[in-house]
């Protein structure tokens, strides 16, 4: 009879905590922060933050949440006129003036420019209070169909790129002693995605990166090295995407998996940065629910996953 009652009780505790759980968008501590933790809004204020990839998708939306702020805005992409689109967008939505937002062309893949970046933000603002090495590529196509170009290009924007600017950056808060590289890596960083091999693999080989170099950065504790791991994210990361080939992307296509808006996305991307987490995953259900699978418990999440795998490879080849 204790017993019965006993497990009553327990069901009634788990159970609130498994449906909050079903309509989690992040990990648990990053809820949590969300919840209790420190808002942007008093910790981010008056920093000078630099952002890549700002011309489009989540570098956007952060270039414009981040003008809500008062901060000093550095704002980098291949593309000038979209990073001059973008500017304009934050002076009419947010709080900044001119003389608080840098537009600055920068090429991931041309890594003898990025010392002379760092000098000129350096020179506009006299500082760096945060990097966010956000730009990036994908790709979608078999690896054995997937040209040797393409895993060279995406080694060089996703993972070489953002390792020659951190470095360019990180003496200067060394000297400091303070600052915070956000990096946004994707779950792709942590888990297996057929059809997007070598984006994968760059997102995995930065993830090795800063996990060691956060480990070598003891004797700096006021320097926050912190990965963002998105999973889908609205975007146009899918039409940008390369295809076998590095002369060819995807185009406007549909893609039925669920996606996380841009503007939630980006907000607990804040909240991380104002609460220095250092790892942080954002993405809707189930794609939440296998991170965690995958974490702990590998070879079931295996077992689950290789037939969604099958799906997704078998509906990709009847879509070409
Ligand atoms: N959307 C998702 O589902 C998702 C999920 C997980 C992780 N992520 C990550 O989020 C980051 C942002 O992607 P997004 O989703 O916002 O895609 P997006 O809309 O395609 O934006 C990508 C940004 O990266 C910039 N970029 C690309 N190549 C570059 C280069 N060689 N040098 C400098 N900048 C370059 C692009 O600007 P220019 O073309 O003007 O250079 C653009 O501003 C990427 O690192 C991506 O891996 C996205």
């Amino acid at each position: 009879m204790i017993w019965e009652q006993l497990l009553w009780m327990l069901a009634l505790c788990v159970l609130p905590l498994v449906l909050c759980f079903l309509q989690a968008d992040a990990d648990l501590t990053l809820l949590w922060a969300e919840w209790r933790g420190r808002r942007p809004e008093w910790e981010l204020t008056d920093m000078v933050v630099w952002v890549t990839g700002a011309s489009s998708g989540i570098g956007e939306e952060l270039a414009l949440q981040l003008s809500k702020l008062r901060v000093s805005l550095v704002l980098s992409a291949r593309r000038i006129q979209e990073l001059e689109r973008v500017k304009r967008r934050c002076l009419e939505n947010g709080n900044l003036k001119e003389k608080d937002i840098l537009v600055l062309p920068l090429d991931l893949t041309n890594r003898s420019s990025h010392d002379m970046a760092t000098k000129a933000v350096l020179r506009e603002f006299g500082r760096i209070d945060i990097l966010v090495n956000n730009g990036g590529t994908a790709h979608k196509s078999m690896a054995l169909e997937t040209n040797l170009d393409v895993f060279q290009e995406l080694m060089e924007r996703n993972y070489l790129g953002t390792v020659s600017l951190t470095k360019c950056v990180l003496p200067h808060m060394m000297k400091r002693k303070q600052g915070k590289i956000v990096t946004v890596n994707s779950l792709g960083g942590i888990l297996p995605v057929p059809l997007a091999s070598a984006y994968c693999a760059s997102k995995h080989a930065l993830r090795g990166f800063f996990k060691s170099l956060e480990a070598e950065l003891f004797n700096y504790p006021g320097i926050t090295i912190s990965n963002i791991f998105p999973g889908p994210v609205e975007s146009n990361i899918f039409k940008n995407s390369f295809t076998g080939e590095v002369t060819k992307t995807i185009g406007n296509t549909t893609q039925n998996i669920p996606k996380i808006a841009t503007s939630r996305c980006v907000r607990l991307m804040l909240i991380s940065m104002a609460n220095n987490l250092k790892e942080v995953w954002i993405c809707l259900q189930p794609g939440l629910f296998i991170a965690y699978l995958w974490q702990y418990k590998p070879t079931w999440a295996w077992t689950i996953l290789s037939h969604k795998w099958r799906q997704t490879i078998e509906n990709s080849k009847r879509a070409m």
